[in-house]
């Protein structure tokens, strides 16, 4: 019943506007008309009128990386949620581990961020997930627990359906180092049994629950065929079209099952 999400967070990449233009033309060629999966990419702020215009006519969606709470203003180098949409967007990334621990973003800012996304008509990805510290000192779904209750604090059961969750252990991040699939679904399933808990079973049952840390071509298709992860959000391999596409083709054959 939930639709598998699979997501390219380009991050700070490619270097220059043509290249980022050639990549999301060879998505939307792999691509196709097909929506049996969904196909969302992310790329960098600059970049996103102009691969707005290579995805006409193509299901994939867009996202941006990150957006600001406020609605306008004052805000030097930020961006609001009705820009990111104004230039074409259907997703934005909230609460990645890069800016949580990278730049200081609280459960709080992702919270305000989140609300101003759903107010903007924006469906968030809100990424969670622990380091390896916290999971070699036992602490995952305390964490997971803490950045859950902090970062979906205030919304309806109906904006927590309408909201991504990604988990990205960030030790898996970039490091070639994947969540097994055991360990993966184990995490997914707590997180959709507190979801259950604060929003009620029906609601937790609609919420697309993606994994991401270095999802590639070999690893997509056992990470995707377990019960409770619903989709990938992939950094390094999204960078290549082939790489890609390859893990969408997993995530259809998966979704044939
Ligand atoms: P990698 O796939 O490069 O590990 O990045 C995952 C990620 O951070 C996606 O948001």
């Amino acid at each position: 019943m939930r639709t598998l999400l699979i997501a390219g967070n380009w991050k700070m990449n490619p270097p220059t506007r043509a290249e980022a233009v050639a990549l999301a033309q060879e998505v939307k060629a792999g691509v196709g008309t097909a929506v049996d999966v969904h196909v969302v990419v992310c790329p960098p702020s600059v970049f996103l009128q102009a691969v707005d215009s290579v995805l006409e006519g193509s299901p994939i969606g867009m996202g941006g990386q990150d957006m600001h709470a406020q609605s306008g203003g004052a805000y030097t180098g930020e961006v609001a949620g009705a820009m990111l949409v104004d230039s074409g967007c259907t997703h934005v990334i909230l609460g990645h581990s890069e800016r949580r621990h990278g730049m200081g973003e609280t459960d709080a800012m992702v919270n305000a961020k989140l609300k101003s996304a759903l107010a903007s008509r924006l469906i968030p990805i809100v990424c969670i997930g622990e380091t390896k510290d916290e999971r070699l000192g036992d602490r995952t779904e305390a964490v997971l627990d803490e950045q859950l209750a902090g970062s979906l604090a205030g919304l309806s059961p109906e904006e927590m359906a309408g909201t991504v969750l990604a988990y990205e252990p960030v030790w898996a991040i970039g490091t070639g180092l994947t969540a097994t699939p055991e360990q993966a679904q184990a995490a997914h399933a707590h997180i959709r049994k507190r979801l259950a808990e604060a929003f009620g079973e029906a609601t937790a049952a609609r919420v697309v629950v993606q994994y991401g840390g270095s999802v590639k071509p070999d690893n997509a298709a056992e990470l995707l065929a377990c019960p409770d992860i619903d989709g990938a959000l992939v950094g390094g391999a999204s960078l290549k079209a082939a790489d890609f596409l390859a893990i969408v083709a997993a995530g259809r054959q998966v979704s044939a099952r």
